[in-house]
C-alpha cells in the first residue's frame, strides 16, 4: 500500500522526524531561515496527507480547498493564528499544536524581557561596548525595580501561569485578566482577577500573553496605553497584532509609558527602520519566546508525534479542533 506523504515546510533536525521512518514518505523544504514560498506550499498541499508547518505558513481556505488528501496540519508552535481553524474543521483536517512543552521556556524569556527592559540591560551593554563608560555615577543607567512591584498579566493560560510563578519569587503583586477565571493561579500563586481597565490602571508591568483572536486583535490601542501609568513597562510575548504599533510608538515617545519589551511584531520580520526600533526605551527581540535548543527539539518531536498519530488513526497528543474527533 502507498505510504502517506508528509511535507515539512522548514528544515527540521532529522532526529525529530525519526517517528516517520516506517510509516510515511517525507519531503522537507531545505531552508532553515527562509519560509517555503506560497506557490510551492500550495503544490505540496495538493498531494500531501500531512503538513508540518511553522507560523510563517498561512493555512487558509484557498490551500485547504486544494488539498484533497490532507488529514492533519501540525504547527510547530502553541499559537495557531496562521491557520483558519473553522475551515480546516469543515474539511475534516485535524489541526495540532505544541502546548505545555514550551511553557516554562517561554515564561523564562518573558521574564528575561521584563527584567532587561526594566533594568536597561541592552542599553547598558551597548553603552559599555561603545566605550562610553568613563565613571561610576549615582544614576548611571538607573532603571526601575521589579521586586515588590505589580505585574498585570493579560492571558492567564499555561504560559501566563508560569510567568506568575516566576513573579512570586520577586514578591510581586500579581493581577490578571483572562477569558475565564483561573482558580489555580488564584489559589496557588495568589493572583487577583481584574478587568482589563483595572490591570492597565494598576500595573507597573503589563504583560501580554493572550492569544491572537478577533476579540484580542488591537486590544492594546491608544486608549489602553493612555490608561497605563507613566512609569509602566509593556511586555509583549504573544502576537504583534494584539497591539496598535503606531499607538505604542506614540505612547513611548510622549512618555505616556516608560518602556516596552517586545518579542513579537505585527509584521515579522520587522524592518530595521521601523519607528519602534529607533526608541532607546524599547527592547526588541526576534520572536524567540520558546527558542531554547531543548524546547525547540521537544516541540519538533511533539509535532511529529501529532502527525504520526493522526496518520495511524490515533488521537493526537495536542489537538486544537476537538470537533474533528468524530471524523478520525
Ligand atoms: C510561538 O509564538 C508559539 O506560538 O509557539
Amino acid at each position: 500500500m502507498k505510504k502517506p506523504y508528509i511535507f515539512v515546510t522548514r528544515k527540521i533536525p532529522e532526529e525529530a522526524l525519526k517517528v516517520f521512518a516506517e510509516i510515511a514518505e517525507v519531503s522537507m523544504w531545505s531552508d532553515e531561515m527562509i519560509p517555503v514560498p506560497r506557490k510551492k506550499l500550495l503544490e505540496e498541499a495538493s498531494r500531501a496527507d500531512a503538513l508540518y508547518t511553522t507560523l510563517s505558513d498561512k493555512i487558509d481556505e484557498e490551500l485547504l480547498n486544494q488539498a484533497p488528501n490532507l488529514k492533519v496540519v501540525a504547527n510547530l508552535a502553541v499559537g495557531y493564528d496562521n491557520i483558519e481553524i473553522e475551515a480546516a474543521t469543515k474539511k475534516g483536517v485535524a489541526i495540532c499544536n505544541t502546548p505545555d512543552v514550551l511553557s516554562d521556556t517561554t515564561a523564562d524569556l518573558t521574564f528575561a524581557l521584563l527584567l532587561a527592559t526594566a533594568r536597561r540591560i541592552v542599553e547598558s551593554s551597548e553603552y559599555i561596548k561603545a566605550g562610553k563608560w568613563k565613571n561610576w555615577a549615582p544614576l548611571l543607567l538607573a532603571g526601575s525595580d521589579v521586586h515588590h512591584k505589580t505585574i498585570g498579566i493579560i492571558g492567564m493560560g499555561r504560559i501566563g501561569q508560569a510567568v506568575a510563578k516566576r513573579a512570586t519569587g520577586f514578591e510581586m503583586e500579581i493581577l490578571y485578566h483572562n477569558r475565564s477565571r483561573n482558580q489555580k493561579a488564584e489559589h496557588e500563586l495568589g493572583a487577583t482577577y481584574c478587568s482589563f481597565t483595572e490591570i492597565l490602571n494598576k500595573s507597573d508591568f503589563v504583560v501580554c500573553l493572550a492569544p491572537l483572536t478577533v476579540e484580542t486583535k488591537g486590544m492594546f490601542n491608544k486608549e489602553a496605553f493612555k490608561q497605563m501609568k507613566n512609569s509602566a513597562i509593556f511586555i509583549n510575548a504573544s502576537r504583534g497584532d494584539l497591539v496598535d504599533e503606531a499607538a505604542l510608538f506614540n505612547a513611548l515617545e510622549n512618555k505616556q509609558i516608560k518602556g516596552a519589551g517586545l518579542d513579537v511584531f505585527c509584521n515579522e520580520p520587522i524592518s530595521a527602520n521601523h519607528p519602534l526600533l529607533s526608541l532607546i526605551n524599547v527592547v526588541a527581540i526576534p520572536h524567540i519566546g520558546s527558542a531554547s535548543v531543548e524546547t525547540r527539539m521537544e516541540m519538533a518531536k511533539l509535532a511529529s508525534r501529532n502527525i504520526a498519530n493522526v496518520l495511524q488513526n490515533k488521537r493526537p497528543e495536542a489537538l486544537v479542533n476537538e470537533a474533528i474527533l468524530d471524523l478520525l
